[in-house]
């Protein structure tokens, strides 16, 4: 299993850089909801859960971490540490994440607005409906 990597077209100039994020375009569904992660203390490890249906892009705007996917036969783990990459995670993939830099922003776009009812949080029971 490999991670799913989107590298963003960078549209910087001498002002900066600028990165535009479109659904259906460069992000491969519907943008129904952002939310970002940031002042994680070092040493936190957080996630250890997948989604029914869910499907995300995550991408580190600021600093840098790591995440576990694991589809219920393989585990990859993958860093992400710049802004014009996006790690997308589909449905029924048990993800952690950690070894966030004190600096690390992570946005991650996804395709449903917020619903418990769509997480999976027993591991136990990921292992089931993943295989
Ligand atoms: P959770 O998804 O468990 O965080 P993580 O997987 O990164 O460890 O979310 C933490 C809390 O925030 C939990 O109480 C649910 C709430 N939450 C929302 O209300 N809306 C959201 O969009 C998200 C992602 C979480």
């Amino acid at each position: 299993m490999d991670p799913v990597l989107i590298h963003f077209k960078e549209m910087s100039d001498g002002r900066g850089g600028l990165v535009a994020l479109e659904q259906h375009q460069n992000i491969p569904f519907e943008i129904k909801r952002v939310y970002y992660i940031y002042g994680t203390p070092v040493n936190t490890r957080r996630g250890f859960h997948a989604h029914k249906a869910l499907e995300q892009v995550a991408i580190c705007v600021k600093g840098a971490c790591s995440f576990l996917l694991d589809n219920g036969k393989e585990q990859v783990e993958c860093r992400l540490d710049s802004s014009t990459t996006g790690l997308y995670i589909g449905y029924k993939i048990w993800r952690e994440m950690y070894d966030f830099t004190e600096d690390c922003v992570l946005m991650v776009l996804a395709s449903e607005f917020y619903d418990e009812a769509d997480y999976i949080r027993d591991y136990e029971k990921f292992l089931e409906e993943a295989n």
